[in-house]
């Protein structure tokens, strides 16, 4: 069973995005679960750097998912079992559509072999302790759509929850999430569907829930630009309403980042990109997101933060 959570949103995993200080700044605005991003199991085990940069915790960060990649169903029990205290979900990787994870058949590609899905599936949820959850795309093209099945097969073997982001493998990002076929995967099985894809603003969480039926929403990409986005969906909750967030809340979000990852050491080119992610939308940030890239370290993004302030 999943963790109890403080509400239905929860911020989806990012490579390069969800380092421990952004995960910390989407919980302080709304988040009710968040990610560690993507991580290959077997670079946990063999890489000093993977475990330091990106396996970071804090008693702020909880409750945890953290999310392996890999096709080696031992290799993913043994990753997990090293984190198994300081982690309270375990989900794996079966979305990521990029080549360097699909050629060895991870990601999106073990959505085309059901069987080492099953391999994994077993393995991992009857060896470690805590709640072991999916994240798959829609099928690995439109010829292919099979998410309804790997979920009930899923289900049969032990999945705490299915998280579903309604696009193929083949569709990357493009065009609409289908929000259908997460429907149909909360019609099919008895464990949470977490539903993603294309929550843009507050009012599509709810559009979501009601549409789909879905238990959990996940957002990713709105949250990149503003972790906010979670705070205003709870607001509007109450409300019926939220305010819109101003550039001068925008710039102390940054200062909130930059903040929390000089605390946790996270590595300068991560701050760069919240950093450039978090300024998107400000009036006359774009001069600051083009000088960022030459940047050499957090006092240089200050001081442009400093004058980016000044013309507000
Ligand atoms: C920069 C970036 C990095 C991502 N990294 C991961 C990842 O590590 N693991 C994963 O399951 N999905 C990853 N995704 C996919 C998102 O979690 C999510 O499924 C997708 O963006 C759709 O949700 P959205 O419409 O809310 O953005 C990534 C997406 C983006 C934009």
């Amino acid at each position: 069973m999943l963790p109890k959570l403080r509400h239905e949103f929860v911020l989806a995993p990012m490579v390069g995005v969800t380092d421990i200080a952004f995960r910390i700044l989407c919980r302080r605005h709304g988040a009710s679960l968040a990610s560690i991003e993507m991580t290959a199991a077997n670079a946990i085990l063999h890489s000093e750097k993977v475990a330091k940069d990106i396996l970071q915790f804090s008693d702020e960060d909880r409750p945890l998912t953290l999310q392996l990649m890999g096709t080696n169903a031992a290799e993913i029990v043994k990753a997990a079992k090293r984190y198994e205290e300081k982690i309270d979900i375990l989900d794996i990787n079966m979305g990521c559509p990029s080549k360097t994870v699909t050629r060895i058949g991870a990601g999106s590609a073990l959505l085309t072999t059901p069987n080492k899905i099953k391999e994994i599936v077993k393995a991992c949820t009857s060896s470690l302790s805590i709640p072991v959850t999916v994240k798959m795309r829609a099928g690995y093209d439109v010829g292919s759509i099979n998410v309804v099945e790997i979920a009930k097969m899923c289900e049969e073997n032990g999945i705490a929850a299915v998280g579903v982001h309604g696009r193929t493998k083949s569709q990357g990002y493009r065009g609409l999430a289908d929000w259908g076929i997460i429907k149909e995967v909360k019609d099919n099985i008895s464990i949470p569907v977490i539903g993603n894809g294309d929550v843009k603003r507050p009012e599509d969480a709810f559009k979501m829930l009601e549409k789909t039926g879905c238990d959990y929403v996940m957002i990713a990409r709105a949250a990149m630009t503003d972790p906010t986005i979670f705070e205003k969906i709870i607001e509007l909750r109450k409300e019926g309403r939220y305010d819109k967030i101003t550039k001068k809340e925008k710039l102390g979000l940054v200062h909130e980042y930059i903040g929390l990852a000089q605390q946790y050491n996270v590595p300068f080119p991560r701050i760069k990109t919240n950093t450039h992610n978090l300024t998107a939308g400000i009036a006359g940030s774009k001069r600051f997101r083009l000088a960022i890239n030459s940047m050499q370290g957090t006092k240089e993004v200050l001081a442009e933060l400093e004058k980016l302030a000044k013309d507000i």
